[in-house]
Formats: C-alpha cells, sequence, structure tokens
C-alpha cells in the first residue's frame, strides 16, 4: 500500500492536466508571481524574499517548478506533470480560503480591506506552509539547482517569533537537518533520472518503512 505522501505526489501529478485547459486553475495570482530569483531585492550578494508576503513566498515555489521542469519533461508537456505542482497549489488554497490572514483579528494582515498579500505568523497554516516551502526551496538551493549558490537567498524574519524559523541554507539545514538531508536526496534522484522518480518513492519508502514521507506529512499533519 502506497504511504500518504506518495499520494500527494500522484494527485500533484495529475492536478495540472486539467488545469492546462484554464489558466484559473493556477494558484491565486500565479502570472503577478516572481518567477526568478532577479526579481527580489538583491543586496549585499544575496536575494531577499519576504515569506511573509503571499507573491514572495509563493515565488519560491514558482522559481521551483521552473528549474525542476527539466527533470519531469519526460512525463508530459508544458510542466504538467511536475510532481512539485501539489506544494503551490495548497498554498494558492490556503491564501483563496483566507487561512492565512491573522486570525485573532488583532492586524488587518491578509485581509481585503487590510494587507490582502500579508501572510500573518499567527496563522497554524501561514507557520506549518513556512516550513514545507522554504525546506524545498531552500535543499533545492543547496542541491544545486536553483541557479544561485547556497549563501544567496535571505528571509525575512516575521515580526515576532522569530527563533520558530530559520532563514537561510545554513540555518535550516543546522535546525532541521533530517528534513533538509531528505529533500536533497529527492532532488538528486531526479537530478540523476526524473522520470525514475515513482519507483524511487515507492523503494524509498520500503527501504525507509515510510521515513521519507515524514518531511511532508509531518508538517500536515502536526
Ligand atoms: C475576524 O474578522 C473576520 C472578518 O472581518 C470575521 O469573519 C471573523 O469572525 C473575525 N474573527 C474573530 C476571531 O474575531
Ligand atoms: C543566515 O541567517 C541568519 C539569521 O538571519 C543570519 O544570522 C546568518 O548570518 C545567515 N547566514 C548566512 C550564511 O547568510
Amino acid at each position: 500500500m502506497l504511504p500518504p505522501y506518495v499520494l500527494i505526489f500522484v494527485c500533484a501529478g495529475f492536478l495540472p492536466a486539467s488545469m492546462a485547459e484554464s489558466s484559473a486553475q493556477y494558484p491565486p495570482l500565479w502570472d503577478v508571481t516572481p518567477g526568478r530569483f532577479q526579481d527580489y531585492p538583491f543586496e549585499a550578494n544575496r536575494f531577499i524574499i519576504n515569506p511573509w508576503n503571499y507573491l514572495e513566498r509563493m515565488g519560491m515555489y514558482k522559481i521551483l517548478l521552473s528549474q525542476s521542469a527539466k527533470y519531469f519533461s519526460d512525463l508530459g508537456p508544458n510542466n504538467e506533470e511536475n510532481l512539485l505542482w501539489g506544494l503551490p497549489l495548497q498554498h494558492g488554497w490556503q491564501f483563496h480560503t483566507g487561512r492565512l490572514a491573522d486570525p485573532t483579528n488583532v492586524t488587518t494582515c491578509g485581509y481585503e480591506a487590510g494587507d490582502p498579500l500579508c501572510i500573518s505568523e499567527e496563522s497554524w497554516w501561514a507557520c506549518m506552509n513556512y516550513h514545507l516551502c522554504t525546506l524545498p526551496v531552500l535543499a533545492a538551493v543547496d542541491a544545486g539547482i536553483m541557479g544561485v549558490s547556497s549563501d544567496q537567498v535571505q528571509l525575512l524574519p516575521p515580526q515576532n517569533d522569530q527563533e520558530n524559523f530559520c532563514y537561510n541554507v545554513t540555518d535550516c539545514e543546522s535546525a532541521f537537518p533530517e528534513v533538509m538531508g531528505k529533500w536533497k536526496a529527492f532532488y538528486e534522484v531526479i537530478h540523476q533520472s526524473g522520470h525514475f522518480v515513482f519507483h524511487w518513492l515507492v523503494w524509498a519508502d520500503v527501504k525507509n518503512g515510510g521515513d521519507l514521507g515524514l518531511s511532508w506529512i509531518d508538517w500536515l499533519i502536526n
């Protein structure tokens, strides 16, 4: 029996086929989302990303999707079968359904009438997604598939609770070595042979007793 994370990958793989029919099925504001590191501010030799803004956080996924497209081209045209689509689609759904807004209503973060693109650090969904975005993206940077070097990406902290998050490759590797290591292993495998990825996932699951799934699913269920 396939573990749940494989199902997520599988669903992620099939969703975009129907998306091709209508751009409305891409994540919200996909067209105006940054698609290159060069779209972000560049200071002191680093790209500075504010992951507490919907467009800027979504942009990290958009870069990841486009940089990994070549590994999935055997599976279908236009990057439609990229297994990583599940990540931005889930984030778009969180945004669209208001889950990234300040649930305490102390601020107008995430509300149409206030700061609609703001992602609230008070939102459980936003904090869960932080790790489901920054770790796969920074691991891809470290794996060398994002076209920038490991010390060239710096994320900005939220106003409070800064110690709950990590902000660059070194920082995230020391805070979450296992998850970062698993994502890097995943990229190394797709780098070697994209179309073997399904076999590899199933094989890796058998080998690890489902352990690989933790890197994803932990964030979803905790
Ligand atoms: C916060 O504001 C929204 C919309 O203004 C409202 O629907 C929601 O019930 C409010 N939540 C709390 C906890 O006051
Ligand atoms: C990583 O981010 C932390 C926290 O912002 C910072 O203190 C550190 O200097 C950064 N390291 C690198 C290599 O950029």
